[in-house]
């Protein structure tokens, strides 16, 4: 089943809209694989962002992501990784549909409420960056 790393950012966890979010990707019929209240090191952070590291923005990208709490979660469904990035809306809250999450809840573009893995290929790095495999639950008897 495909996973897809999402993380409500640390403007999103202050103004208590991990309940909100997680509720919308609920609602959809995804499921939940795993997911935590965590704390971002500013290794971490860098590592997770490494594909930004030259850009001017970088420096407040890690700043901002290691502010206060973040929450971390995998979820997984059928073309999850896709459809969980239309569900957030455009990056740039500005730019993002009313009836998405950015769209509805965000302002800024560096504070925009959540991440999502934007490929496969990201969903994987960053489900390993920031979940062990003991973290993960499986649903194989409810298929
Ligand atoms: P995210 O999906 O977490 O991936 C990279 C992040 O960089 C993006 O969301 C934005 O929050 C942030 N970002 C993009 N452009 C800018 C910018 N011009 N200034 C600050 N942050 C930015």
């Amino acid at each position: 089943m495909e996973k897809t790393f999402l993380m409500v950012k640390p403007d999103g966890v202050q103004r208590n809209l991990v309940g909100e979010i997680v509720n919308r990707f609920e609602r959809k019929g995804y499921r939940l694989a795993g997911a935590k209240l965590m704390q971002i090191s500013d290794d971490l952070a860098k590592e997770h962002y490494g594909e930004h590291k030259e850009r001017p923005f970088f420096g407040e990208l890690v700043d901002f992501i290691t502010s206060g709490p973040v929450f971390a979660m995998v979820w997984e469904g059928e073309n999850v990784i896709a459809t969980a990035r239309e569900m957030m809306g455009k990056t740039n809250p500005s730019d993002a549909a009313p009836g998405t999450i950015r769209g509805d809840f965000g302002v800024t573009v560096g504070k925009n409420v959540i991440h999502g893995s934007d490929s496969p290929e990201s969903a994987e790095r960053e489900i390993n960056l920031f979940f062990e495999t003991s973290e993960l639950v499986t649903y194989t008897k409810q298929d």
